[in-house]
């Protein structure tokens, strides 16, 4: 389908659905090529609802009979659904239709999966089973029974009854189709229980493949601990006999909510030292609580049309990033959140595909599952605590809960409970729903007999299509030092809601120094021209860790765009202050580790373009080559006693504290290997006993170009384990050096165990070769071709993974006029492709136009 043939849906034109279901009856009888689908939904009109014809979404689906109270009836069938006559009262539709599991590649809807039949149904993937309005505002309890010969039958809610060759499962809590799944395979259980507050006990079970259940202790745990947290800080318990887990190899995401039967990638739940780094663990947790964690915000309360995606996603990271500052460290979680936020967000704002937290209008829902969503939804939560504080957010909450259990909400409902509750007025502050684009503020400040005065401006860039921005309402934590670096403010949050504002703090001795937005208290870029001092005396005072780090941050790119400008030597302030923050051992090593690491060349060739300059891949790639050697000869010594002294006794352990020191002290090897060829980095690899040190050590040598024996070794040590081979692809195709880049990865492509309609797979090869920005942007144009070849070839099988890895364009407009030339062939050659895919077509327009 071309762009221009597909519709647009728009958020003004909401309408409910004309008719409500009681009760939903669904009977699978399980076949690869064959499967058949029998629904009987009872339906009554809906009281609220103007008058409409009878449409059911469908598609992709054979009809076998329809029928109306018994009744066959010969509805009309289009590519997207059927109408139908219907009584004006009752009445119960029946539908039976034949699907194909087996040949579904696009992993929506019922499809299979390493002989194990799966459903993915959100966004509109329940269309593909069988017809129903497929709307998240229609809610309903629904009966499934399952006939198959796998040994293990699952569907959402309590198991109802079973016996040989069939299941059924009963789900009491109203649901739209979106939450809906089902499971059979071969599978093994790893299970444990939880007993909630009010004493209700509940089997907790994660289905894996037979193998594989000696990799589920983390992920268990990481579910009891999440049940107890949202007792603990949401009030929220648990509301079904049984929750279960399954993990499948084929999955477009990471994982799904769907009302007590989440299912996830295997990556995020399958780990063991052996196989998983601590970051992997960090993510299973992560996920494991989000997910989780769904089951108030998103399916009690869910959203009441796609447009409110934010609704549930934004709140619930915010939940799940809460979550992971509880079990590990704020700061660092804190830090971890804003290099992605910017990584992802700010890139995303910043470019063709911005859009705002609440889109207006979308031709595939499928392509706004997006950082700006999830991360920034999250952030603009996070405002909103700041500005109604920890009681005011608590009591929005209780309410939240109370007022619309079991309903599909809005953003409007949302804002509602917090201006019921705290008595604000949030009417300028709904702007960061609104408007799309990251905020700049910036600063004059003067001192004046004991009056420090600082005065604020805030500026939205005008992109073309979004013209018409006002103010925002910013919460601006603020401190003030003193020149020996004495606190004499402590943070205090500013609310600034005008373009431009002042505020004066008396009674000062001397001219404080400003630490500004600390915690990142707002999703802004803070345009501050701070010189290497003043940034040198925050990194080494800032009370407030965010701001200390930022300090760093602040300077390694200052020091690293005038090395890329005008061939500078790294500046001395900035290798002293790093000196000094290594050798500070009460501060948490992986926050250490967290300073020592540069901003992504990614970030650097924002950061030029932002100050009008045409970034060059391949200098920014070789300015911050020659950056970290200048650290590694500056600081060799602590850096040496540092891998030294962090190993960590005893044996491995996921737990935060360890894998903060492994974080330093392989940070640390990184650093000595561009002094030493990799010798100890070669070492190191020769002795890991676990998949951290093992990544690391290779990490540290692909780094440098070496690394060949390693690669060889890990390749036969792991060949048979898939999520390990994701990374041996994965690293290669994100680090091998620029003039080696496109021919590697496209060696790569070639491999035998490239399987690449698997999406991790190919994400392994082709989304981290798009992160390797100076082999991406190589200037023969070789790497966008590679990628624009692979994004067709899986567009034509997995138009959603395409489509979202496409985004690997979304800066083009930052380079070279034969860079653009080169990247908008591409993505032309893309947009031509027969049959190109809605969401290709919208994301490939949306690219070239914007
Ligand atoms: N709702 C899932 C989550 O955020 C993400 C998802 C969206 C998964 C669409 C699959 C398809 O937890
Ligand atoms: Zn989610």
């Amino acid at each position: 389908m071309s762009e221009s043939a597909a519709q647009t849906i728009l958020l003004s034109d909401y309408t409910p659905f004309g008719w409500r279901i009681e009760k939903v009856e669904l009977t699978f009888t399980l076949s690869p090529k064959a499967t058949r689908v029998t629904s009987r939904l009872r339906f009554v009109p809906n009281p609220d609802a103007p008058k409409q014809v009878f449409f059911l979404h469908g598609e992709q689906l054979s009809l076998i009979r329809a029928a109306i109270d018994g009744q066959t009836v010969s509805p009309e069938i289009t590519d997207t659904g059927l109408t139908c006559a219907v009584p004006d009262g009752p009445f119960t539709w029946e539908s039976e239709v034949e699907i194909a599991p087996a040949e579904n590649t696009a992993l929506e809807g019922l499809y299979m999966s390493n002989g194990m039949y799966c459903t993915q149904c959100e966004a509109e993937g329940f269309r593909k089973i069988t017809y129903y309005p497929d709307r998240p505002d229609v809610m309903a309890p629904f009966s499934v029974r399952v006939d198959s010969d796998l040994p293990v039958l699952l569907s959402n809610g309590n198991p109802a009854a079973n016996g040989a060759g069939w299941a059924e499962w009963h789900d009491p809590w109203p649901k739209p189709a979106y939450l809906f799944a089902l499971v059979a395979g071969d599978l093994v259980a790893k299970t444990g229980a939880f007993t909630t507050a009010s004493g209700k006990k509940v089997t907790l079970n994660i289905w894996v493949r037979p193998g594989d259940q000696d990799k589920c202790d983390y992920a268990l745990d990481a579910l009891e601990r999440s049940m107890k947290w949202d007792e603990d800080v949401y009030g929220r318990e648990y509301d079904l006999d049984v929750f279960n887990i399954v993990a499948v190899d084929d999955f477009n995401m990471g994982a799904m909510e769907n009302k007590g039967l989440n299912i996830f990638n295997s990556k995020y739940v399958l780990a063991s030292p052996e196989t998983a780094t601590d970051d992997d663990f960090a993510r299973i947790e992560a996920i494991i609580a989000h997910e989780y964690f769904h089951n108030w915000t998103g399916n009690r309360i869910t959203c009441r049309d796609w447009f409110q995606l934010c609704l549930k996603e934004g709140l619930t990271v915010f939940r799940d990033q809460q979550f992971s500052g509880d079990m590990r460290s704020h700061p660092v979680k804190r830090i971890e959140d804003v290099l992605m936020l910017r990584a992802r967000q700010f890139r995303e704002d910043n470019g063709p595909l911005a859009h705002p937290v609440r889109p207006e209008s979308y031709v595939e829902i499928n392509n706004f599952y997006t950082a700006t969503v999830y991360e920034k939804g999250a952030e603009v939560i996070g405002m909103l605590k700041r500005l109604v504080g920890d009681d005011g957010y608590a009591r929005a909450l209780d309410l939240y809960f109370q007022r619309h259990d079991g309903d599909a909400a809005t953003i409007e409902d949302w804002l509602k409970v917090f201006e019921d509750a705290t008595g604000r007025d949030l009417s300028q502050f709904k702007r960061w729903y609104a408007q799309p684009g990251t905020p700049r503020l910036s600063f004059t400040d003067n001192f004046n007999n004991g009056r420090y005065e600082i005065n604020f401006k805030q500026e939205n860039q005008n992109r073309k299509s979004f013209p018409t921005k006002q103010p925002q309402v910013i919460p601006i934590a603020l401190g003030l030092l003193n020149p020996n670096g004495d606190e004499v403010l402590p943070t205090t949050v500013l609310e600034m809601t005008e373009a431009t504002q002042s505020f004066a703090f008396d009674g000062l001795a001397a001219r404080p120094i400003p630490s500004i937005l600390r915690g990142f208290s707002a999703p802004v870029i803070l345009d501050h021209d701070a010189s290497a001092d003043q940034r040198a005396f925050l990194l080494a005072h800032d009370t407030d860790p965010f701001n200390r780090w930022e300090a760093g941050r602040a300077l390694s790119k200052d020091v690293l765009v005038r090395m890329v400008l005008r061939g500078e030597s790294p500046d001395p302030a900035y290798l002293e202050g790093l000196a000094e923050v290594l050798r500070d051992n009460a501060l948490d090593p992986a926050y250490r580790a967290l300073v020592l690491r540069l901003p992504s060349e990614d970030d650097i060739a924002q950061a030029l373009a932002d100050q009008g300059h045409v970034p060059d891949p391949l200098a920014i790639y070789r300015a911050a080559q020659t950056l970290r050697h200048a650290i590694a000869a500056h600081l060799k010594d602590r850096l040496e006693l540092l891998y030294a002294d962090l190993l960590c006794p005893g044996p491995y352990s996921p737990e935060a504290t360890d894998a903060g020191r492994r974080s330093l002290r392989l940070t640390a090897l990184g650093l000595l290997s561009r002094l030493d060829g990799g010798a100890r980095a070669a070492a190191h690899y020769a002795a890991a006993d676990n998949m951290t040190d093992q990544q690391g050590a290779l990490t540290a040598l692909l780094a440098i170009g070496a690394g060949d024996a390693q690669v060889a070794a890990f390749y036969d040590q792991w060949q048979d384990d898939r999520l390990v081979m994701d990374k041996w692809f994965m690293l290669q195709a994100g680090l091998t050096p620029p003039d080696r880049a496109v021919r590697t990865v496209t060696a790569l492509t070639q491999h035998p165990d490239f399987d690449w309609k698997n999406p991790n797979r190919f994400r392994s090869v082709i989304g981290a070769f798009s992160g390797n920005a100076a082999g991406f942007h190589d200037p023969s144009g070789a790497g966008y071709d590679l990628v624009a070849d692979w994004l067709m070839k899986m567009d034509a099988v997995n138009p959603q993974t395409a489509a979202r890895m496409s985004t690997a364009f979304e800066t083009w407009r930052r380079y070279d006029a034969d860079r653009q030339g080169q990247i908008c062939e591409a993505l032309d050659r893309i947009r031509a492709r027969p049959g190109l895919s809605r969401d290709m077509g919208e994301m490939v327009g949306r690219m070239r136009n914007g």
